[in-house]
């Protein structure tokens, strides 16, 4: 069982989860119909045209991994592999969605969604990751995002969310300095075919995750554990995105980009110091190492690095930190720092074990970047929780109120940090749908519509009914 990716992020001790707190009414105020909305509202109203969205990914999603003329990406190599994804799953088919997006739409119109994150296949794209586009594929994305204009959602798209082309995982892959330059080529097409009719672009998804999962523990494609490599990978990654970026200005977009950041906020295990030696060093490789380059023209002076240093050109950090126009962050969970630096577990988890549920962490997140990083307008692309849900007798429920629960929490502390002056402007939880959660397959289910796969039929989990009514009224 391949073990699972930021499990070995802590490599360090796990607790046994410990379950969920119950969900409570709070403040007094009585929950109506606790059947849907278990988690009492609170009466937080959010700042008028707050964007409620929901994001997914499309090698994640689509499925139709041989149509059109798709290329093959290193995750359809990846998950061939046995022993690489849980039950031998592989995203050939997914939640079909190549086939069914209109009724996706739709679903996405029904829920009251305004904003709605998804990315871009580069294989679609560019079969082999370099050269003339292959016309099907850019029209599929064509069709998506007219299909939300028309709709009134806004479309917000990620260049690249872990599905390299094989090709150019074979001409040397993110180690290579010239995925740079493959990448902003890449961009550039779809600048040029869909730039202006989509307000947000995002280039890169958790560059961390390639890093620190698909290059230091081989646990997402392309599978390799070479630290030094991964280093490697990170200075090209965030080189990339800095391409991409002076592509997006050269074409002349009229529109928004940022990179998509995965942030973990680093406490002590036991005590408060937050500048002890080791928690400063997990911060480092958790949130600076991303978040200084692109915001500051400089990697963090304090982390040990050598392999990445090695490869920084003159001018490199320059094309990093272009100016962007919005921060994307996606929150999941902290990370508790033992005295020696190991990632401990202090607080139940979700069915994702590494996954320690503190709400109180997106605050802390939110407040920082504003803190140490200025003003920036921020979106939060990601922010959900798994469940092992399963469908009701009658086939037509999904009871998921720790979800709810998780939801509703996170969303109280993004409320406290717009209070304290955060100018964040939008929100997507993970996920529109079930989906193929990488090195986990389908067995984690993170949507908040259920995907029966079998016969490809959307459900919406009660999480959906309660996400529903939060658009609706614009407050939870
Ligand atoms: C994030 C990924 C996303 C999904 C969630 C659960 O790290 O960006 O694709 O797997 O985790």
């Amino acid at each position: 069982m391949p073990l699972s990716r930021r499990t070995l992020l802590a490599a360090a001790t796990v607790a046994p989860a410990a379950a969920l707190p119950a969900v409570a009414g709070c403040d007094g105020a009585p929950a109506t119909d606790t059947t849907i909305d278990p988690a009492a509202p609170l009466g937080l109203r959010f700042p008028d045209g707050f964007g409620w969205g929901a994001a997914t990914s499309a090698y994640q999603i689509e499925g139709a991994a041989a149509e059109d003329g798709r290329g093959v990406s290193i995750w359809d190599t990846f998950s061939r592999q046995p022993g690489n994804v849980r039950g031998g799953d592989t995203g050939d088919v997914a939640a079909d969605h190549y086939h069914r997006y209109v009724a996706d739409l739709d679903l996405m119109k029904s829920l009251g969604l305004r904003t709605y994150r998804f990315s871009i296949s580069w294989p679609r794209v560019q079969p082999t990751g370099r050269g003339n586009p292959n016309l099907k594929g850019l029209d599929f994305y064509q069709r998506l995002v007219d299909g939300l204009l028309e709709r009134g959602i806004a479309p917000m798209a990620t260049l690249f969310h872990w599905d390299l082309p094989q090709p150019l995982q074979d001409a040397g892959g993110w180690e290579a300095r010239d995925s740079a330059g493959w990448f902003a080529d890449y961009a550039e097409i779809v600048f040029r075919k869909l730039g202006d009719r989509v307000p947000v672009w995002l280039t890169l998804n958790e560059p961390k995750t390639v890093v620190n999962v698909g290059y230091s523990y081989g646990v997402h494609a392309p599978g390799k554990r070479d630290r030094s490599a991964a280093l490697v990978a990170a200075h090209h990654l965030l080189l990339a995105h800095g391409r991409a970026v002076q592509a997006f200005r050269a074409v002349g977009v009229k529109q928004r980009i940022g990179p998509a950041l995965n942030l973990a906020p680093a406490y002590p295990f036991e005590g408060d110091d937050r500048d002890a030696p080791a928690v400063r060093t997990a911060d480092g490789f958790e949130n600076r190492l991303y978040l200084d380059p692109v915001l500051k023209g400089g990697y963090p002076d304090d982390l040990d690095i050598e392999p990445l240093r090695a490869v920084v050109r003159d001018g490199d950090l320059a094309v990093i930190s272009s100016p962007i126009d919005i921060l994307a962050i996606q929150y999941y969970n902290p990370v508790f720092v033992g005295p020696g630096g190991d990632y401990l577990t202090k607080l139940p988890t979700s069915v994702a074990e590494w996954q320690q549920i503190y709400p109180e962490g997106l605050y802390d997140v939110l407040t920082r970047l504003r803190r140490d990083y200025g003003d920036i307008p921020i979106t939060i692309t990601e922010n959900g929780m798994p469940r092992a849900d399963e469908l009701s007798a009658s086939g037509d429920r999904v009871v998921d109120p720790e979800r709810v629960t998780f939801l509703r929490d996170h969303l109280r502390q993004a409320h406290r940090a717009i209070a304290a002056g955060v100018k964040l402007e939008s929100y997507h939880l993970w996920s529109l749908l079930d989906n193929f959660e990488w090195a986990e397959g389908y067995a984690q289910r993170w949507g908040i519509v259920y995907v029966d796969y079998e016969s490809q039929r959307r459900v919406l989990k009660d999480s959906a009914r309660w996400y529903q009514q939060v658009i609706r009224r614009n407050a939870i």
